[in-house]
This record gives C-alpha cells, sequence and structure tokens, in this order.
C-alpha cells in the first residue's frame, strides 16, 4: 500500500462502515468492476422516500471499499432523490486524493452500483403526486358540493 492513500482511506478499507448484509432491504444491485472482477452488492432499506438503512458487501481494492464506506455513510438517512442525484464528482471528493484514470473505476464502483439501486426508488420518488384529488373541470371537492 503505497503512501498516497491518506490514513482515513486506509481506516475505511480496514473497518468499513456498513459492511454487511441487511435482513430488510427493499433494494439491492451487485456491481462489478470489469477490469479486475471485483464486486459489491448494495443494498438499501427505502421508507417513505427516505434511505432508511444501508449495507454492502463484497472485495476490491482499498479505493473501492473506502469509496464504499464513505458513499454509504453519506447516503444514510438521504432522501432517495437527492442521493440518486450525487455524481462522481461527489464521490472523489469524499475521497479527498487525487484519483489516477486507471483507479476511477474503482473509485466509482460504489457510486455505479448505488445508482442502479436506487433506479427503480428514484423513479417513483420524482413522479408528481396522484392528481385523482382534483376533478377535471378544476373545482375542489368542496367547490363541487
Ligand atoms: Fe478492483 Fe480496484 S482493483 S476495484
Amino acid at each position: 500500500m503505497d503512501d498516497l492513500y491518506r490514513d482515513y482511506i486506509l481506516e475505511h478499507y480496514r473497518r468499513p462502515h456498513n459492511f454487511g448484509v441487511l435482513d430488510d432491504a427493499t433494494a439491492s444491485h451487485e456491481g462489478a468492476n470489469p477490469l479486475c472482477g471485483d464486486r459489491i452488492t448494495l443494498q438499501l432499506k427505502v421508507r417513505d422516500g427516505m434511505i432508511a438503512g444501508v449495507g454492502f458487501t463484497g472485495r476490491g481494492c482499498a479505493i473501492s471499499q473506502a469509496s464504499a464506506s464513505l458513499l454509504t455513510d453519506e447516503v444514510k438517512g438521504k432522501p432517495v432523490i437527492d442521493a440518486a442525484k450525487m455524481n462522481s464528482q461527489d464521490v472523489l471528493d469524499m475521497l479527498g486524493i487525487e484519483i489516477s484514470p486507471a483507479r476511477l473505476k474503482c473509485a466509482l464502483l460504489s457510486l455505479e452500483t448505488l445508482q442502479k439501486a436506487l433506479a427503480p426508488d428514484a423513479v417513483a420518488s420524482s413522479r408528481p403526486a396522484p392528481a385523482a384529488a382534483i376533478p377535471s373541470d378544476g373545482t375542489t371537492s368542496t367547490e363541487a358540493a
């Protein structure tokens, strides 16, 4: 392990936060880095549009595991719609070190996996509220009575 890695990255690698299987997950996705074959399975418990729980398992290099640990900390308790908007720069900022192009796949494996796990809930959260309560003539139920 070279000294480019900051201590906190090694700490997240050695003792990753949110590592483990969620018994009551509502969404899950397994992502892989095709360059090395490393895999991460990310599980989410979504309740009322919020990420109430998150866990991950898998194997990978220090960068991929630290980024999964940091990302899962970040999204826990967030609205699904906000977590779904997280992008590559957010993850690179969390890691806080220079990531070479060759290591970008490692750094972003957890984000790609999160986005796929969140996709169905993100679509549901972004739908407008049902309009059935408003009659097509624009009156409210009080006006119509
Ligand atoms: Fe496999 Fe980094 S070397 S994810």
